[in-house]
């Protein structure tokens, strides 16, 4: 149905009391005063865009106790997301035709948020990636083992760039060495360890060989979770193409300060110094990290509960991105802008959405918000199935509303479209 939404807008660089109409899903007007049958007032509670998540791990196929489309995708939408982009380390994982147009089935069942597949790439489809190209929204390159991961050898990785590269499609790579984290394997017990066989020379060796080997390529290439000063210092002459990443965890959490539960804040790159994640913030807040990307990688408290040598890496954090850096707002600790452009405007653009913005012509995906209701983030009121999150107790501002092309989807803690009413986008 169209409609026109009424409250405190940000629109070109600025808040406004004005109306958003919304025709078939697209914003087709923004002025001071408009009319509709299906009228909307929010007061002066603030519409922002909807967040884009460009990193999560949905599980499914393959890991149902963990995640699956549908509470992944309800997770998304409570926190102010309208789209999530799927990574391939599943079961099986997402490396060929058939189970990238399973996996797209799957979501396209289940998924209450816009969605886009990305394929993994290995030693063995290199060869394959432009017949993939059809079937996904980007490729994802693992340059050393994380959870389940996809192994691909130095000598390919320029060949795998390459192939990429002519796809046009952006390709997303999770920097870290692994020639350096097998140097430097041993038995961990604790997050301490965990830094030391997984260095911040491990990130830097993978961020080198990417810049050696893509530096004259012409499609996007995205460094995923970046995670240390040096590796930030590595990328600070990069070629325009190459966007970075950093996630709510390396933000937020140091060793210095993490020493009860440890499995549960293991996660691959780790979380590292006080200094790095100080230059982190810099990094973020001088434009030198272009985006936020949860990494939502979850995993069941039974799974964490065990020796740290044995527990799984990785940490949900779909549900609490934006309402976390909301907060940081309103701490003076970022830029409204900086925000937006990191987790609305930015991810649009590289992934080709037409979402992101409230412009006409774009996809009607916004939040309604009132800054001042601060909430404390409780795993018991979050939507992931692993059921807890590191970042209990920290102070959040939910959405109260969520739209996605013009459809209200979450409304006063009720989702109120149908599974299946996320679309695919990116192919
Ligand atoms: O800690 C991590 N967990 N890092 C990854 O790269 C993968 C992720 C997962 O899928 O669990
Ligand atoms: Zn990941």
């Amino acid at each position: 149905m169209d409609l026109t939404v009424e409250g405190k807008i940000y629109h070109n660089g600025s808040f406004e009391q004005a109306c958003v109409s919304i025709k078939q899903g697209k914003i087709v007007s923004i002025k001071k005063t408009l009319k509709s049958d299906n009228h909307l007032n929010v007061g002066t509670n603030l519409i922002l865009p909807a967040g884009i998540d460009s990193h999560v791990h949905f599980r499914d196929p393959g890991f149902p106790q963990k995640e699956d489309f549908s509470t992944g995708s309800t997770a998304a939408a409570f926190g102010g997301i309208s789209c999530i982009f799927d990574m391939p380390n599943t079961q099986p994982q997402t490396i060929s035709t058939r189970t990238l147009m399973e996996k797209t089935q799957l979501a396209s069942q289940k998924s209450y948020v816009d969605f886009g597949i990305f394929a993994g790439v290995n030693d063995e489809n290199i060869g394959r990636l432009s017949e993939l190209s059809s079937y996904c929204a980007g490729f994802k390159i693992f340059l050393g083992n994380s959870t389940h991961s996809l192994h691909i050898s130095p000598q390919n990785l320029k060949v795998a760039l390459g192939e990429a590269d002519r796809t046009k499609k952006i390709t997303l790579v999770h920097a870290e060495d692994e020639h350096c984290l097998k140097k430097h394997e041993d038995r961990e017990q604790s997050l301490v360890d965990h830094l030391r066989c997984r260095s911040t020379e491990c990130e830097e060796a993978a961020i080198r060989s990417i810049l050696q080997n893509g530096h004259d390529f012409s499609s996007p290439l995205h460094i995923c979770h970046l995670s240390s000063y040096d590796g930030l210092e590595l990328l600070r002459r990069r070629p325009k193409n190459i966007s970075v990443g950093v996630t709510p965890h390396h933000l937020f959490f140091d060793v210095q300060t993490l020493n009860k539960n440890q499995t549960f804040y293991k996660v691959n790159p780790p979380i590292r110094s006080s200094f790095d994640r100080e230059a982190l913030w810099k990094g973020v807040n001088t434009h030198q990290i272009d985006i936020l990307e949860s990494d939502h990688a979850p995993h069941t408290t039974e799974e964490k509960t065990v020796d740290f040598d044995s527990a799984p890496s990785g940490v949900p954090g779909v549900e609490t991105l934006y309402p976390l850096m909301l907060v940081s707002i309103k701490k003076g600790q970022l830029a409204l802008d900086t925000l937006l452009s990191m987790f609305c405007e930015t991810p649009a653009q590289i992934l080709h959405l037409p979402k992101g913005k409230l412009e006409i012509g774009r996809d009607a995906d916004f939040i309604v918000v009132d800054m001042k209701n601060i909430q404390k983030i409780s795993a018991e009121h979050l939507h992931s199935k692993c059921g807890w999150t590191p970042f209990e107790g920290f102070p959040a501002i939910f959405p109260s509303m969520v739209f996605i092309r013009g459809e209200k989807v979450i409304d006063d803690h009720q989702i109120l479209v149908k599974q299946g009413f996320g679309k695919s986008v990116g192919v």
